[in-house]
């Protein structure tokens, strides 16, 4: 009998985060100061094949059909060392990873890719854990992958306790739950490398940023306040906290020593677009929203979405605009694209 196929493909989906999560108060558990909250996006997603192999010499990382070695490669095997340990397994393993949306344009691939090799690595190494067990897991991978787990809108508790069991995303409403909420992913030309890997770059912050403290009290009222917004689907409350909650964190990023500056002229050219079409009317009709990186997500309604558009074909630079949509989590594919 044919030994089995130690293999396992999992796809999950970037997400963006309404409420950020920057600054951990223990980096080596991976334990934020804060609770976040974000929405898994759709149509974007990394697709990942995980093989354990005996005969390997070592881990294999191949991302869109390239071999990878250095500092990905080395944090790929680093997790999957935490697999190793769990399933009691010592085999190397290959990883093969394609995303369907493009590195370069620095939309977020770690929550993504996290998120699909927790879920390939540990299936294909036999071991059978929860949506939670699975959110520590990726947390531990890249913050934000913790909460790409789950579909939908997803809030990632920061909980309490030391060892960080307390420590794990949950879905909060579904990907149907505002049907008329859209997500324009504005991808801004000539947006620069990420210099600073974001786990490094916040720590920065916690340790230099005089504004960090009083954002850190901030949070939890911002973060019910947004629960309640979103529960009851309400623009006037929904699009303004949206904006808040960025400003807030681009302001402890620029009081950051040295600052960090992740936008370009035409990604702030966007926000004030952004704030000039809400201030034109009495209700506010959308808000934006960026990560460390210079692209930005605009939320509208579909009803505003032809005047926004309007709005932002004035704005030079915007190279690419992807219409996306809450979307669902991580989850495992019956033998599809193996390598
Ligand atoms: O998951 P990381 O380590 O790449 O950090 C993500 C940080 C932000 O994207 C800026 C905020 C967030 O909550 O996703």
């Amino acid at each position: 009998v044919a030994p089995p196929r130690r293999e396992a493909t999992f796809e999950a989906a970037p997400n963006i985060a309404l409420i950020k999560y920057w600054g951990m108060r223990d980096v080596a558990r991976g334990l934020p100061y804060n609770s976040s909250f974000s929405v898994t996006l759709d149509r974007l997603r990394t697709r990942t094949t995980v093989r354990w192999d005996p005969t390997l010499p070592s881990d294999r990382f191949v991302l869109n059909r390239a071999p990878v070695a250095g500092p990905a490669a080395d944090a790929v095997s680093r997790f999957l060392d935490l697999v190793r340990a769990m399933a009691k397994v010592t085999d190397p393993a290959q990883v093969v990873s394609t995303n369907n949306f493009p590195e370069a344009s620095g939309l977020a691939s770690s929550a993504s890719g996290f998120a699909a090799l927790a879920g390939a690595a540990t299936a294909s190494a036999g071991l059978r854990l929860s949506g939670r067990d699975l959110s520590r897991l990726a947390r531990l991978g890249s913050g934000s992958a913790s909460r790409s787990i789950f579909g939908g809108f997803v809030e990632w508790r920061a909980g309490r306790r030391p060892d960080g069991r307390d420590c794990y995303a949950v879905p909060a409403l579904r990907a149907s739950h505002w049907p008329e909420l859209v997500d324009l992913v504005l991808l801004v030309g000539g947006a620069p490398k990420k210099e600073v890997r974001s786990a490094l770059a916040m720590q920065t912050t916690v340790t230099t940023s005089p504004a960090y403290r009083a954002r850190l009290a901030a949070v939890p009222k911002r973060l019910a306040r947004l629960r309640s917004a979103l529960r009851r689907r309400d623009p006037r409350a929904f699009f303004p906290l949206v904006i808040e909650e960025c400003d807030e964190f681009r302001h402890v990023c620029e009081t950051t020593d040295p600052p960090l500056d992740y936008l370009t002229s035409t990604s702030r050219e966007t926000l004030a677009a952004i704030r000039a079409f809400n201030d034109a009317r009495a209700e506010p009709r959308a808000a934006y929203t960026h990560d460390a990186g210079a692209h930005v997500h605009v939320f509208t309604l579909r009803r505003h979405e032809r005047a926004l558009r309007e709005k932002l074909e004035a704005v030079r630079g915007i190279e690419r605009i992807l219409r996306l949509r809450p979307g669902p989590g991580a989850r495992r594919l019956a033998r599809a694209g193996q390598a």
